[in-house]
């Protein structure tokens, strides 16, 4: 079931081509990164990939699934969960509070929705064992606009995870973090990628070949190459894709 391919998938902003008949299959567990200069089109296929924008053409199948027609709620519901870069967090409640909730939208539906979350061992301790997984002891109490800018991205990131996604989409998780949070994130998606499909979009290069088992590479809307890190870096058309671009893959 942790298999996200495309067919022939475009996204046309007017007469643009911002992807352009891209069919990639990445299959997890395992981390799977997509690289490519600014503006290569890499947030644009995330974004069909969750259904936030439709597909001009082609499709979507997630675990042999046809998805190119669902929603965003529905494609979370079936386990694909992209993490919104802050934005879904609730800034004055705690990080335990945050988890409990992403927990409890997915488990409430089950059975126990009238009853009150904190009442409910079954929500509680879901919450602690994703509290203890993402190592955030420390900080379970402390409201979430005290947290460093890579704390929040940590978090959201666990909200995905707490919310049972299998598949996990991450758009440069490690932008605009501080030094010192980077190995943390690295670490942890290295973690989610052991029982998660990852899908990832990222700078860092050294995160990148690093942590990812298959690496694509995204030049003007189109799929370049996919292959193994170390294949990807040293692959002459990606050089020459990156020139001129400060984020180069060597
Ligand atoms: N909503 C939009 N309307 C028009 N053009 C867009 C829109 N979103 C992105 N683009 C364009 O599509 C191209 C790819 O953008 P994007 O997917 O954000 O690239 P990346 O994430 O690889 O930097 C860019 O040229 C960008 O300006
Ligand atoms: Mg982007």
């Amino acid at each position: 079931m942790l298999t996200l391919r495309t067919e022939n998938l475009s996204v046309r902003f007017g007469r643009f081509h911002a992807v352009q008949d891209v069919s990639l299959t990445c299959t997890g567990p395992g981390v799977h990164s997509i690289i490519g200069p600014n503006g290569a089109g890499k947030t644009t296929f995330f974004n069909a990939l969750s259904g936030i924008l439709p597909a001009s053409t082609g499709r979507i199948f997630a675990g042999g699934r046809d998805i190119t027609r669902l929603d965003p709620s529905s494609r979370l519901s079936l386990g694909i969960a992209r993490s919104f870069q802050i934005t879904s967090l609730f800034e004055e409640e705690t990080v335990m509070e945050n988890i409990r909730m992403a927990v409890q939208a997915k488990r409430g539906k089950r059975s126990q929705f009238f009853r009150r979350a904190e009442h409910n061992p079954d929500i509680t301790d879901r919450t602690r064992y994703f509290i203890d997984l993402f190592g955030l002891e420390k900080v379970a109490d402390t409201p979430v606009s005290q947290l460093s800018h890579g704390l929040k991205r940590i978090v959201d990131i666990s909200l995905c995870v707490a919310g049972e996604a299998g598949i996990i989409l991450l758009d440069e998780p490690t932008s605009g973090v501080g030094i010192d949070d980077i190995p943390r994130i690295r670490r942890l998606i290295e973690k989610l990628g052991k029982d998660h499909l990852v899908v990832l979009i990222e700078h860092n290069m050294s995160v990148v070949l690093g942590i990812s088992e298959t690496v694509s590479v995204l030049v003007r809307g189109t799929l370049l190459v996919t292959g193994a890190p170390q294949d990807i870096q040293s692959n002459e058309a990606v050089q020459a894709a990156y020139l001129g671009s400060s984020h180069a893959p060597a």
